[in-house]
């Protein structure tokens, strides 16, 4: 059965002074979606840019803005990144303290007119966050540790995309699966196979030199 598989390109190894341009030629060649890694020096330890650059681009580039907030206590800083032209908000279960709390930031950012994405390091389960499922638009299964670009795909995430998946199908819930960090040519087929929608590419994408090439690639995976 085909499927539809979206390309999310991470803005991660990209200079920000470079960052339009690379963005809109992404999307000139093909790429679905753009994602922005946001990471505030506390959650992770690197910090990126912030939702008034992200007002910047969003406005200059015509496409689904698919924000990942590796922040501390992202509830406050939503409505700032919803203002900024989010459209998906992805926020990272271990970032939140208690099922309340979870709860109510997902809750946020759908009255902020926005699909809500739950995020998971590679050490958190899919038990932990099971619950939750049946309340959100996408989950975002972690393949690295978040902080940077440029590292392994990390094995154990595989499982976790096959678990998503049958839980998924045996619920008849409607999340998307996206899958970020060490995705590639190599290995991006087995992740869709596994059940994964939405591929975030960052070193991969940043050096290909053909990016329509490697876009229409991975698009074709889902076929
Ligand atoms: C890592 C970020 C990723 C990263 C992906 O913390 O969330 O989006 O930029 O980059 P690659 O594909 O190089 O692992
Ligand atoms: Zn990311």
């Amino acid at each position: 059965m085909s499927k539809q598989v979206l390309i999310s390109p991470s803005t991660d190894p990209c200079p920000l002074a470079d960052l339009l341009e690379y963005s809109k030629n992404l999307i000139y060649n093909g790429a679905d979606w753009l994602h922005c890694d946001i990471m505030d020096g506390k959650f992770v330890p690197a910090k990126t840019f912030d939702e008034i650059v992200l007002s910047l681009l969003s406005k200059r580039v015509n496409t689904t803005i698919d924000v990942h907030l590796m922040v501390e206590d992202p509830l406050d800083r939503l409505p700032a990144f919803a203002r900024a032209g989010a459209n998906v908000i992805t926020v990272h279960f271990e970032a939140i303290k208690g099922t309340i709390a979870v709860i109510n930031t997902i809750n946020k950012i759908h009255e902020l007119g926005c699909k809500a994405g739950l995020a998971i390091k590679p050490d958190t389960k899919v038990s932990a966050i099971e619950n939750y499922l049946p309340f959100v638009d996408l989950v975002l299964v972690m393949s690295v540790e978040p902080g940077k670009s440029g590292q392994q795909f990390m094995i154990n995430a595989t499982s976790k995309i096959a678990e998503l998946n049958a839980i998924r199908e045996r619920e008849k819930y409607n999340y998307l699966i996206e899958v970020d960090g060490g995705i590639n040519k190599q290995n991006a087929g087995t992740v869709v196979s596994l059940g994964a929608d939405v591929l975030v590419l960052g070193s991969a994408m940043y050096s290909a030199p053909d990016k329509h090439e490697l876009i229409r690639y991975l698009k074709s995976l889902g076929d």
